[in-house]
């Protein structure tokens, strides 16, 4: 395999550095070779294949169903398209919450079968053990913080987390742990803005927000949201950038009509 040399690669330092230097993180989800070629060749600084792969690419209600042989398939096709991004696997629910050991198996698995260069995971102390275990084995973790959606049915809703006082105080020892535990970013979902500040300054890595406000060091969201490829999700915090679910079915819809009114393929269209 060739190094490209002139091509400064993202890594979890780099992000460490970013957060010192008051610079923005930039991260977007993906699970496919062709749009992560897309978002890595625009310049983004972290792809993460989000268990949200489970919702946009697999049309289930929740992140729950994905498994690990499936999360690795995603993992390994955005691998082969990207020349500069750091990349960020979701452990999906199920292969690391029975206990360390499953976990540290499950994030080798991920390492080892797709070439990702981190993993992901959610929750705060229940899963530290496992989060040391897996950072001792040289593999850099990154937290997920407040509405975690792999515990969609512990919490009934999707709404805002942590704006009760316990839950929020929870989330400030929370992210101080998982600092401590040696996890290189954390995700902070959906929580107040104030808060989401407040625990970005407490700690010295970078905080990667999603419906968590400005101050967060970095922001994401789901490529399938943002591209407006799926129009069924328009939370408050989502901005939409394209509106390709409407530019794709007018573009269909034409092709339609070029076949039916043989109008495609012209003379040039052919051999
Ligand atoms: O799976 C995912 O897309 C995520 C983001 C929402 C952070 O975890």
């Amino acid at each position: 395999m060739s190094v490209n040399k002139e091509i400064k690669k993202v890594t979890t330092n780099t992000l460490h550095n970013m957060k010192a230097a008051g610079e923005k993180i930039s991260m977007l989800t993906a699970y496919d070779y062709s749009f992560a070629k897309i978002i890595d060749n625009a310049g983004i600084d972290v792809i993460l294949v989000g268990d949200s792969a489970s919702n946009v690419m697999a049309g289930h209600e929740t992140t729950l169903p994905i498994t690990l042989d499936q999360m690795i398939y995603h993992a390994a096709s955005v691998i082969r398209a990207i020349n500069r991004s750091l990349v960020v696997v979701d452990l999906p629910f199920g292969s690391y919450q029975s206990n360390s050991d499953i976990a540290l198996a499950s994030a080798i698995r991920i390492m080892k079968e797709s070439g990702g260069h981190s993993i992901k995971l959610e929750g705060g102390e229940e899963v530290l053990k496992s989060i040391k275990k897996i950072v001792s084995a040289g593999i850099p973790v990154m937290g997920h913080l407040g509405l975690t959606p792999q515990s969609i049915y512990k919490f009934g809703t999707y709404t805002v987390r942590a704006k009760e006082e316990d839950e929020a105080n929870k989330l400030r020892n929370d992210a101080k742990l998982l600092e401590e535990a040696g996890c290189f970013a954390i995700v902070l979902e959906k929580i107040p803005a104030a808060l989401a500040k407040e625990v970005s300054e407490s700690i010295s890595i970078p905080t990667i927000g999603i419906g968590a406000g400005g101050h967060c060091d970095g922001q994401v969201l789901v490529m399938h949201d943002m591209l407006g490829i799926n129009t069924e999700f328009k939370p408050r915090f989502l901005r939409q950038y394209l509106n390709i679910h409407e530019q794709a079915t007018t573009a269909v819809q034409q092709y339609i009509k070029d076949v039916k009114s043989n109008d495609f393929p012209n003379e040039t269209e052919q051999y």
